[in-house]
């Protein structure tokens, strides 16, 4: 029975997410289309019992949205929750209005109502989409998914591989354990229990033996971080969050929340060879999954790893660039605040001011105020004991320097500052509006660790 209710939802969702879809009709219809719906699902998480997920079209995984470099992009989004939410397109550089940020740049979409979203994706690569409302129960309970922009020119990998980490918190009947302790929401975040890639526990990827393969990690989770390694199987680092790299060989790569890892590696000769991925904690390896060779594609040597050909971001002209300093800290109030009748916590701060949700349409003043086209230099101090993933909305920036380790500088939607870190990120602010600024620890974004730059 729950089978059947499963396996008819997920061809409802093949259905509706069939792409690209022909156009209808007109010739303006852009050519990358898809049906988003958010509902309430019950879906197998444990093995013998289903959770309450809220999902897109019925599925975990969520549909992978997929679209090329320079195209239209279209979501028909419907929500069909009993709450408001919004979807945020991580990482894309896009128009304002369709970044999905609940009174910053849209109303929220309310139960029984519809949005559109649509954009074109300058940068190829690994992005995602969530909503940005109800943060910690719309994406604990599994509102997460891939949105991965092809090159325009597809580089020559014989297989594609999305590895999606997406942790639970479960009871074994299947319900949610409470998603956010606030001892916890004040420290590192509150982990899941259950442990989960591409919706399933410790599961076996398929990959052609003898195959050039490109792996797309994605850091998808509410709190957790993970320090990546394949263990000894050499692979490469060829992009990082969707901005390609030189290569570079993998030795641990830090992936806090919101953040991906795209890796190249050429995968065993031989059929049924496991290659383990792992999260590195201190000495020890702990597999999050495998993948697992299939028949080899072909007898000679299979091609070189490429180099992804670089995405069109401006480099900011650091002779001219204006600094701004934000601070990044723990604010210490343990005691519930009561805003508009809802009591919440205010444990973060970025210069002494905390933003504790999305709950009210009375917008504070922006962190900082930018000219358009100027480049600016940010310098970030994680005045805290705890690493936290800060990402910025509709832009691309540029990792100068940390005081912690030496930067080969590169480009990012999102830096993982340490405890106690200082780094400098500059950028060109070429991108019009008000854009999100926070931790991605869902959890700290929600008690304080929020604010937004506007750019006119
Ligand atoms: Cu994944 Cu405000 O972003
Ligand atoms: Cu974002
Ligand atoms: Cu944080």
């Amino acid at each position: 029975m729950k089978r059947r209710r499963f396996l008819q939802h997920s061809l409802q969702a093949a259905v509706l997410t069939a792409s690209p879809q022909l156009s209808l009709s007109l010739s303006r219809q852009p050519q990358y289309d898809y049906i988003l719906t958010a509902e309430e699902q019950s879906l197998p998480v444990l093995p013998d019992t289903t959770s309450p997920l809220l999902t897109f079209n019925g599925q975990f995984p969520a549909p992978v949205i997929r679209t090329r470099q320079g195209e239209r992009l279209r979501i028909h989004f419907i929500n069909k929750l009993p709450q408001e939410t919004t979807i945020h397109w991580h990482g894309i550089r896009l128009d304002n209005a369709m970044d999905g940020v609940p009174y910053l740049t849209q109303p929220p979409v309310k139960p029984g109502a519809t949005f559109d979203y649509e954009f074109t994706c300058p940068d190829a690569g690994t992005f995602w989409y969530h909503p940005h409302m109800h943060s910690i129960e719309q994406l604990g309970r599994g509102m997460v998914g891939a949105l991965i922009v092809e090159e325009r020119n597809k580089p020559a990998f014989d297989a594609d591989v999305i590895v999606g980490f997406k942790d639970w918190r479960l009871n074994s009947d299947g319900s949610f354990m409470p998603l956010s302790e606030p001892r916890h929401a004040a420290r590192a975040g509150t982990l899941g229990n259950v442990a989960t890639v591409n919706g399933l526990q410790l599961p076996e990827i398929a990959v052609p033996a003898n195959a050039t393969v490109r792996l797309r990690l994605l850091n998808m989770d509410n709190s957790r971080q993970f320090a990546i390694s394949l263990g000894d199987t050499p692979a490469s680092v060829i992009a990082i969050d969707a901005m390609p790299v030189p290569l570079q060989a993998l030795d641990v790569h830090d992936l806090g929340v919101g953040m991906r890892l795209d890796l190249g590696l050429h995968t065993p000769t031989e059929a049924g060879v496991e290659i383990p991925i792992y999260d590195r904690k201190g000495r020890f390896l702990q597999k999050v999954c495998s993948l697992r060779t299939t028949a080899p594609l072909r007898s000679g040597s299979p091609p070189p790893i490429p180099t992804l050909p670089a995405n069109p971001v401006s480099e900011p002209d650091l002779s001219q660039a204006e600094t701004h300093r934000f601070v990044f800290e723990w604010a210490g109030a343990m005691t519930p605040v009561s805003k508009d009748g809802h009591a919440h916590h205010e444990f973060w701060t970025i210069n002494r001011r905390a933003w504790a949700g999305m709950h009210s349409a009375n917008l504070p003043e922006p962190l900082a105020q930018l000219s358009l086209g100027k480049s600016y230099i940010f310098e970030l101090h994680n005045a805290t004991p705890h690493g936290h993933p800060i990402h910025l909305h509709g832009l691309i920036f540029k990792v100068l320097s940390s005081d912690r380790k030496t930067i080969t500088p590169f480009f990012t939607d999102t830096i993982l500052l340490e405890k106690n870190e200082r780094a400098r990120i500059a950028f060109v602010a070429d991108n019009p509006g008000s854009w999100m600024y926070h931790c991605h620890v869902i959890e700290h974004m929600k008690t304080g660790l929020m604010g937004y730059i506007r750019i006119s």
